[in-house]
């Protein structure tokens, strides 16, 4: 039986969250916590089975000679079914009738925010690619996972799929239209994680009724943060480490304007700022998920200390991943 085995990095945002949904730009990392796609073909035509014992999903079945819509099928498989259903619409004459075993698995836990449903679009479409021996760039493979991120989702400027192809740390423009990948051996931070899951969609959705009312105001916002990312940009290749940390404060100023700092979050940051790191603030939607602190080698135990002192966990991760690769055939 045909199978092969991928791997997608998860993602932190450095800097640029929900301004990048409005046609600016954002600071990508790659966090090696990897989400492993197993895809086997069957021999039924037309079946595809889903197992994600990381979401409680066991043998889910879908008839893909169906159309059904995606958004009446339980969310744990929305990401993984719309990425076969695009993949066979665009590769019709190869893929035929195949039927697929698709099984999930994670290193990291869906409520941290990293990325979870990024991470299994990308290993997904990587895997069918190799699968069936198709040639794509990873700006076609980007547009293809972006695409079945709208289809599922209905938004979402694309910078988690990014990080889950290219790996490493990333500046990256509203729905790819800026790639770039930053040259950095090391970064580093702390992540505190808040145990609060927050909701991308729904905060997202905030963010635009407050654009809504305040167009000038949050457009200025946007503008702003977009300043921050484009000079901290230059600070990372410099590895001017201090001037970063001031632009992370600065930032998450503008998150709390957008309105989507958390109590939980700003105790995290406040601790950390107090402790002697050189910057912190929230990474991704806010609301809950995780915050980072810039730290120098010396008080890096005491900012861990101060998160864990006001109720935060603080995560061990490796920064700089790789991106989407096969880990076996
Ligand atoms: O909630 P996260 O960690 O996936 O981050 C969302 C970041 C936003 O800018 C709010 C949304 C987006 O798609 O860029």
């Amino acid at each position: 039986m045909k199978k092969i085995i991928t791997s997608a990095p998860g993602k932190l945002m450095l800097m640029g969250e929900h301004s990048v949904v409005h046609d600016r730009g954002c600071l990508v990392v790659a966090v090696d916590q990897r989400l492993r796609v197993e895809l086997s073909l069957l021999d039924q035509e037309n079946k595809l089975i889903i197992c994600a014992p990381n979401v409680n999903i066991k043998d889910f079945y879908y008839d893909l000679a169906t159309n059904k819509d995606i958004s009446t099928l339980p969310k744990e498989v929305r990401f993984v079914v719309q990425s076969v259903r695009n993949f066979k619409k665009k590769y019709a004459d190869i893929f035929k009738k195949s039927g697929l075993q698709i099984n999930t698995s994670s290193d990291f836990a869906s409520t941290f925010g990293f990325g979870s449903s990024s991470a299994v679009t990308v290993g997904t479409i990587f895997a069918l690619i190799k699968l069936f021996d198709v040639s794509v760039s990873n700006r076609q493979l980007f547009n293809l996972c972006y695409q079945t991120v709208l289809d599922v989702q209905g938004l979402g400027s694309g910078f988690d799929l990014a990080a889950a192809i290219w790996g490493g740390i990333l500046y990256f423009e509203t729905g790819g239209k800026k790639i770039e990948e930053i040259s950095l051996s090391n970064l580093p931070l702390v992540v505190g994680y808040t145990g609060i899951k927050a909701d991308t969609v729904t905060l997202v959705q905030q963010v635009n009724s407050r654009l809504s009312h305040y167009p000038s105001l949050m457009n200025t916002v946007f503008d702003l943060s977009w300043i921050l990312v484009k000079k901290g940009k230059q600070l990372l290749q410099s590895q001017n480490w201090s001037k970063f940390g001031e632009l992370m404060d600065l930032h998450q100023g503008l998150s709390y304007t957008m309105g989507v700092s958390s109590c939980q979050l700003e105790k995290q940051i406040m601790a950390a700022r107090q402790a002697g790191a050189l910057g912190a603030k929230l990474s991704g939607a806010g609301g809950g998920d995780c915050m980072l602190a810039l730290v120098s080698d010396e008080n890096r135990a005491q900012v861990e200390q101060s998160i864990k002192d006001v109720g935060g966990e603080v995560l061990v991760v490796d920064l700089l991943a790789p991106g989407v690769r096969v880990e076996s055939k």
